[in-house]
């Protein structure tokens, strides 16, 4: 069979999506003393302890096809944000809305803007569309460039994709940045606004209240993978005008999110006293790695998300650095799929993780310094 010839051009050039290493992966290659796992902006603290019990009473309907609404759910997050429940639509994951996104409104011809360096998932789904993505350089304080985006738009851009704060840099758009893309995108421009951090940076009085200042074309993502600990489940939400809601969920696959994470869902939301101390505690976290990266030296971005982005001279120190440090048991994130190559992403673990990335730096440094 020739099977270059039964596959489109845009699936040949596609660089799929490469997750970060497991737990077990780095067990079974180097058999660290402790392994922490800070590559994948995940909850370290787990998630709350309702959870599971939510989960376990889920599984007596698990023989049904889950409710393809969401009802309880979906009923629930309106009221938290003050929308018309015909305004949300959950999915499994943030990812899966975006790929019902890039399907739903794209006609040939039409493009994409967002930065160079984002959450790649964006990147990946677009490419799986065949839509052509127009990458505008961040500014020099690692933002989003909203002058130069709106310089870039024209008749056949359907689309601006903003995360916010963003994914791998933690840094946001503050609520007068943010307006002014609002205000400057014309109405034949979506605008998805992916706040998969929003937990982490609502407490910021710069943050945008991007709910109550919602257009017609505005798309807001959130997930329940990050601050809420749900990861493995696959759950997120978008809130959205009804008719755009309504068209994506004729795109949606029809029973995803499945019984046990709507289950979960539920119940992690009724658990906000979780959510105050996985915050705080990431706040904490942060400080200390600022004074810890001030103390040695290190170059990075100050954040509102749960990861910093550290900065090095080159991809190949990036390299080196995230090797040496998966050998100790710590698994960082590079970001070149992101768009910066000679950076490394540092998820904000606990305590005692976050001393395991300390002092195995220090271990790397010095034997580089010694070699
Ligand atoms: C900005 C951003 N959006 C979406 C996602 C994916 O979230 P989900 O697990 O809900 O698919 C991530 C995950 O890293 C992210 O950083």
């Amino acid at each position: 069979m020739n099977f270059d010839s039964i596959l489109p051009d845009n699936i040949k050039r596609l660089k799929g999506y490469v997750a970060g290493k497991t737990i077990a992966e780095v067990q079974s290659l180097y058999k660290p003393k402790q392994i922490s796992k800070l590559a994948s902006n995940e909850n370290r603290m787990g998630c709350s302890e309702r959870v599971k019990q939510a989960v376990l009473d889920s599984l007596s309907e698990i023989q049904d096809y889950p409710d393809p609404v969401a009802g309880k759910l979906r009923k629930k997050i309106a009221k938290m944000n003050g929308v018309k429940e015909s305004e949300v639509l959950l999915a499994a994951g943030s990812e899966s809305l975006i790929s019902v996104i890039c399907r739903a409104f794209f006609k040939d011809g039409e493009h994409a803007i967002t930065a160079d360096a984002t959450f790649v998932g964006f990147f990946v789904q677009a490419g799986v569309r065949g839509i052509s993505v127009n990458r505008i350089p961040l500014d020099q304080n690692y933002k989003f460039d909203v002058d130069a985006i709106l310089d870039s738009v024209n008749d056949d851009t359907k689309m601006v994709y903003l995360a916010n704060p963003n994914n791998p840099t933690g840094t946001f758009l503050v609520r007068d940045e943010y307006l002014k893309l609002l205000k400057g995108l014309p109405d034949h421009v979506l605008l998805i606004n992916d706040e998969a951090y929003f937990e982490y940076a609502i407490s910021n009085p710069d943050y945008p209240d991007s709910v109550s200042q919602r257009r017609d074309n505005v798309v807001i993502l959130r997930t329940f993978s990050k601050a809420y600990g749900l990861a493995g489940f696959r759950i997120g939400y978008a809130i959205a005008h009804e008719r755009l809601i309504s068209e994506m969920s004729k795109v949606r696959l029809t029973f995803e999110p499945t019984t046990p994470a709507q289950a979960a869902a539920l119940a992690a939301l009724d658990d906000q006293e979780f959510i105050s101390r996985s915050v705080d505690s990431v706040s904490r976290g942060r400080e200390s790695l600022y004074s810890f990266f001030d103390r040695n030296s290190v170059k990075y971005v100050e954040s509102d998300s749960n990861s910093v982005l550290m900065i090095l001279e080159s991809e190949e120190e990036a390299i080196n650095f995230t090797e040496r440090m998966l050998k100790l048991g710590v698994i960082l994130r590079r970001v070149g799929a992101f768009g910066l190559p000679h950076c490394i992403r540092i998820t904000i673990g606990k305590e005692q993780e976050m001393e395991h990335f300390m002092e195995s730096f220090l271990t790397v440094f010095e034997t580089s310094e010694k070699g």
